[in-house]
């Protein structure tokens, strides 16, 4: 049984950024330390400086730099052993990486003060060629030893030709206890990246030579498989039974990322994996025990253990988890790496204010549409108000229909101080709007039914993109949409559950008799994972795509109708769109599509703020 620990409200003092809240006392779980122990990270997109408005996320890295040292102090003093893991999408997302000319000027001599033992790369590194180019030149050889790519190449400038990005696997033994460590590093078959890196298909990857070799390695006493793929994603699922039909008895440790969940997944006996959430709000631990290292494997792994932890990213977590206060816990690194960052955040002006909210608006913790829900201020508000703006409505009286991918806002917003951080926050995307001039109403007004329902038309599209439905929506749905369903694997344990409550903190009140709402995640060991104890906040699913009409009322049908339309969209959804206006027997191309604002959707969203959230002196 775990023990719940109800720690009196102890002073926290705070080494995080300064204007950081501080974190809620709340009831905790103990890490359930092992033989070999993990720290994990993923899909921290920028937000390296924590969270300003939740006080459950307010470390920031430099906080995780003190507190690796810690866990690594007391791997040492009892033998045990201690990896750090991220597995990608480190940058786009927080005004720390977004809001510096270029992007992430900050952002890589922040992240590289971390010793990590193995780093991949994500889809969000390989958008655009100049931040794939960063890891090149900046990433990998900040991590040389630790950064794999088994999947992912890039084109080198230097040579004319297109090579591995990193080393494919690693070979390595544990610093403690010997364990003999084989390591992969992969991405999840992205389609949707810039032309100087190529993406192999895992399907395709492991029938390399060189990974079929590997695999017949027997000296190996662990296998770590981390990835930017999610848990119960396709890719995972392939590359467990490929490395199971070639090592039978191998236990094998799954890392993953991307769909922004707390997730633990049993493949079999001997094989887990851990996914650790998103934007710096979970440190995943993760530990085994048991594990026979060289010829004694065959008397122990009868005992073979795993297990697992989601740690809120807080100072009241890693002191307790650290058995240090706010004297002991700040190493100098870390101390040194959070003013690091509080300068930088100062630098590039991130709490300036362009308005107040008047509420909160959230992504997937409001139902849609709802006045609480992001997604109808963008509909209701934001997209009409912008598009009326354009010359095409106001000088040439056109009428439009707009439509936009709801992935492209990836945060909430909170009632108060909209920053140029929250801009970042809410949507870092740089896609702007286009456009195709004079489209059949009758074809327009069909389009977003056709991306909307899951149904033969989107999978079509979708197989002809190379692309999933679910890169429409935010990741956070995708875990529940894209689970590997009826494939009995072992003990038939994928799929099994659909239903985790993956929820971001809400700004409560520190009130020590009662649970603050947060994470309480549900996955293949139960529902005790988290390490604060908490109450359950809804999720709400959200359509791939919503739309808003300028010039007319879009619930008017027949006599009031338009003949014609300009069909807006946001730029990432084209080539979706093109697609669909072909099901519906319009011949558009890509030259027929035009700009239709000049500006990102980041200026759009910041720019309605401004003239809309006056802040109340
Ligand atoms: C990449 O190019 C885009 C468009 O020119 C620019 O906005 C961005 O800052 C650049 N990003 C990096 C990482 O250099
Ligand atoms: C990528 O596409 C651009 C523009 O079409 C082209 O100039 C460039 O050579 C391509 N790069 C590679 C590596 O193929
Ligand atoms: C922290 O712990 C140390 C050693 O146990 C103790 O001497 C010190 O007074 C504590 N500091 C605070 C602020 O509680
Ligand atoms: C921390 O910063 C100080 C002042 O810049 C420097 O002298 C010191 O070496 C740094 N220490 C570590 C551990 O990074």
């Amino acid at each position: 049984m775990i023990e719940l620990l109800f720690l009196a409200f102890a002073c926290l003092a705070s080494t995080e950024q300064p204007s950081a809240p501080s974190p809620i006392a709340g009831p905790l779980r103990d890490l359930p330390w092992g033989q070999l122990n993990f720290l994990h990270t993923t899909d921290t997109h920028g937000w390296h400086g924590g969270h300003l408005q939740e006080p459950s996320f307010s470390a920031d890295w430099g906080d995780y730099i003190s507190f690796a040292k810690h866990m690594h102090d007391k791997a040492d003093a009892d033998g045990s052993d201690i990896l750090l893991v991220d597995t990608g999408d480190r940058i786009e997302g927080n005004g720390l990486y977004d809001g510096s000319h270029p992007k992430g000027r900050y952002t890589y001599d922040i992240v590289k003060e971390q010793a990590i033992d193995l780093i991949c790369i994500g889809n969000h590194e390989l958008y655009e060629s100049n931040s794939s180019i960063n890891e090149f030149y900046q990433t990998v050889p900040n991590f040389k030893d630790s950064y794999l790519a088994s999947n992912v190449d890039i084109y080198n400038p230097k040579s004319d030709v297109f090579e591995p990005l990193a080393p494919r696997f690693k070979k390595f033994t544990t610093k403690n206890q010997g364990i003999r460590i084989l390591a992969f590093g992969f991405l999840f078959d992205f389609a949707g990246n810039a032309n100087n890196t190529k993406v192999q298909l895992v399907e395709e990857t492991i029938k390399e030579e060189w990974f079929q070799d590997v695999l017949r390695d027997r000296d190996t006493d662990l296998i770590v498989v981390f990835g930017h793929v999610g848990l119960r994603m396709p890719e995972f699922q392939l590359l467990f039974k490929t490395i199971r039909s070639v090592q039978w008895d191998t236990p094998i440790q799954f890392f993953g990322g991307h769909t922004h969940v707390r997730d633990y997944v049993t493949y079999d006996k001997k094989s887990a994996g851990i996914e650790s959430g998103r934007y710096m709000e979970t440190l995943g631990f993760m530990s085994i025990s048991g594990l026979g290292i060289g010829k004694k494997s065959v008397d122990t792994a009868a005992k073979l253990s795993f297990n697992r932890r989601y740690i809120d990213n807080n100072l009241f977590s890693m002191y307790h988890h650290s058995n240090t206060n706010s004297s002991t816990f700040p190493t100098e690194h870390g101390k040194n790496v959070s003013s690091q960052i509080s300068s930088a955040r100062k630098d590039l002006h991130l709490d300036e204010t362009r308005g107040c909210a008047p509420r909160d608006f959230w992504v997937n913790r409001a139902p849609f549409p709802d006045k609480s829900s992001i997604f109808s201020l963008l509909q209701d508000r934001i997209l009409p108000e912008t598009v009326a703006k354009s010359s095409r409505v106001t000088k040439e009286g056109k009428k439009a229909v707009a439509i936009t991918n709801t992935g492209a806002i990836r945060f909430d917003i909170f009632a108060g101080p909209f920053t140029r951080d929250t801009e970042f926050l809410v949507s870092p995307f740089t896609s702007g709007l286009k456009y195709i001039p004079d489209v059949k109403y009758s074809s327009a007004k069909r389009v977003l039914e056709l991306l909307n329902n899951e149904g033969p038309v989107l999978n079509s599209i979708s197989t002809e993109l190379g692309m999933r439905a679910w890169s429409l929506v935010p990741p956070e749905q995708i875990s529940r949409e894209q689970v590997v369903v009826g494939e009995d694997v072992a003990d038939g344990s994928w799929g099994r559950r659909l239903s985790m409550h993956n929820h971001q903190e809400f700004l409560g009140q520190g009130d020590k008799t009662e649970l603050t709402p947060g994470y309480t995640t549900s996955d293949d060991l139960g529902d005790d994972g988290d390490d604060t104890v908490h109450s359950p906040i809804n999720f709400y699913e959200v359509p791939n795509c919503i739309q808003a009409a300028v010039g007319f009322d879009i619930a008017e049908t027949g006599e009031g109708e338009p003949e014609a339309v300009d069909l807006v969209y946001n730029e990432f959804i084209e080539p979706w769109l093109l697609l669909a206006l072909k099901y519906l027997g319009e011949k558009f191309e890509k030259g027929d599509a035009d700009v239709y604002l000049k500006k990102t959707f980041t200026d759009i969203m910041t720019e309605w703020v401004q003239e809309n959230w006056a802040c109340e002196k």
